[in-house]
């Protein structure tokens, strides 16, 4: 059978695989309530202006009403043939309410339909996730509070480097995310505008008044001023895309350090049961699943944003049907950048770090060579290479001795250094370390503690 919605050229119905592969409904049903919302604010505005009349647009308004309760109940006829969510929607308001159903979507289009319903699904989805991100930052400030002076190894290459404090590492996430979230806000005010009323590609010789639909729907930046551009662009999707990318990215890099300090041979953090899964073969095992998954669940995130970007580069103006393939990798993307938020958040509350075995680990591996370096510049008004060099070979010595810098006699500091004095033992804890750290930014626990109450404030 030809298609209700636009077979009036059609002899046959389409084959079952051009059914198959057009079909979208599997997945853009997810777009029902912005569906009804574009349709409800289009079929008021159509009244304002004349083209509906009052009866129609409150049959319409009450038929739209009534299929929401029905979707939302989940006894929704949802049918493959109708392709999509637009015209099962359509389909059944007209089957409910006859004539006034057909005139909906006068000065319109599925075109600029889809391109808003996805606009307002982004848009509540921007608000869900920043909203998360802020959980995720609370909780990291917490932590950060409750360990500004509990030493840890700071590392790079993985290799001890100098001693930080877990405050002052946790409150480096909070900063990544706080620009994530500045992120997911720069993207809202820019998809803010709305493309309805642009109809199929060029405008629409009906009198619509497109300032009135795009203030129903709460777009403060008013009605897309390129019809073209309305029903072509997804660069929105893309933006929100790359921003999820981002965050997750992030959430990843805070998951590959859960896996490494909840490692025995760090044993840094210790997850409890409800954050832990266990192994069905080796009865000792306690393995970090959630901070594994969020590392994991990142690869899809961003293959959402190089699959969107790479549908979208070939793509002449205006609208192709490529353009369907936009919706499930932001759905994707969206949900499971949901689960990785709630997952880091429970890990971060339920991880409970090991003070004794992280101080120990802090004043491994020579961490406080370059406090030493920095004293021969401030005592012995020594240049910083030369400095560095005379430590290094103080760092051969204590290696070769079996001890760390502060296992070495005086004497033998002087037989590398003669000038060197008994104050030099002063830097070389790993307490004095992080104490000394007091520029701006840096991990000495006076300033950790001031930054996450700065934080805590502007959180609350
Ligand atoms: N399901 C379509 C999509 O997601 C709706 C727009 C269809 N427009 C068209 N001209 N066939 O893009």
């Amino acid at each position: 059978l030809a298609n209700p919605q636009w077979g009036g050229r059609f002899a046959e119905g389409p084959s079952a695989i051009m059914r198959a592969i057009n079909a979208s409904i599997g997945f853009d049903r997810k777009l029902w309530r912005q569906d009804i919302r574009g349709s409800l604010a289009h079929a008021a505005m159509l009244r304002h202006v004349g083209i509906l009349s009052a009866e129609d647009e409150a049959a319409i308004r009450r038929g739209l009403e009534d299929i929401a309760r029905g979707i939302e109940a989940g006894d929704f006829p949802w049918d493959e043939g109708l392709e999509d969510v637009h015209m099962n929607i359509e389909a059944r308001l007209t089957e409910a309410i006859g004539e006034a159903g057909k005139r909906l979507h006068t000065a319109r289009s599925r075109n600029d339909q889809v391109a808003l319903d996805l606009r307002l699904w982004v848009r509540d989805a921007i608000d869900g996730l920043a909203g998360q991100v802020e959980a995720v930052m609370r909780a990291l400030v917490a932590r950060a509070e409750e360990h500004a002076a509990t030493v840890m190894p700071g590392f790079t290459h993985l290799q001890p480097a100098q001693p930080v404090t877990l405050g002052h590492h946790l409150l480096a996430y909070v900063e990544m995310l706080a620009r994530d979230r500045g992120r997911f806000r720069d993207c809202r005010a820019r998809l803010d505008e709305c493309p309805l009323g642009a109809a199929a590609l060029a405008g629409t010789s009906f009198p619509i008044d497109r300032h009135m639909t795009a203030a129903a729907l709460g777009f403060a930046g008013g009605p897309m001023r390129n019809s073209l551009d309305a029903v072509a662009a997804r660069d929105f999707a893309a933006e929100f895309l790359f921003a999820c990318a981002m965050c997750a990215t992030h959430l990843s890099r805070f998951a590959e350090e859960v896996v490494l300090w909840t490692n025995p041979y760090f044993g840094f953090v210790r997850l409890s049961d409800a954050f832990t899964t266990g192994s069905s073969i080796m009865p000792q095992k306690r393995n970090p699943d959630a901070a594994e998954l969020v590392r994991g669940k990142t690869g899809r995130i961003t293959g959402a944003l190089v699959g969107l970007l790479t549908v979208l580069k070939g793509l002449a103006l205006a609208y192709f049907k490529d353009l369907q393939e936009d919706k499930e990798g932001v759905f994707d993307a969206a949900e499971n950048l949901a689960l990785c938020l709630a997952a880091v958040e429970g890990m971060v509350r339920d991880m409970r770090p090991d003070a004794a075995r992280l101080a120990q680990a802090a004043g491994a591996g020579f961490s406080t060579a370059t406090d030493l370096a920095d004293w021969l510049v401030r005592a012995l008004r020594m240049p910083f290479r030369d400095a560095h060099h005379v430590t290094g070979r103080l760092v051969a010595m204590a290696e070769a001795k079996g001890c760390d810098l502060a296992g070495l006699s005086l004497a033998e500091m002087r037989s590398v250094e003669p000038r060197i004095t008994d104050d030099v033992f002063s830097v070389l804890t790993v307490a004095a370390s992080v104490a000394s750290r007091t520029s701006y930014g840096g991990t000495a626990p006076a300033n950790v503690a001031r930054m996450a109450a700065e934080w805590k404030e502007r959180l609350a």
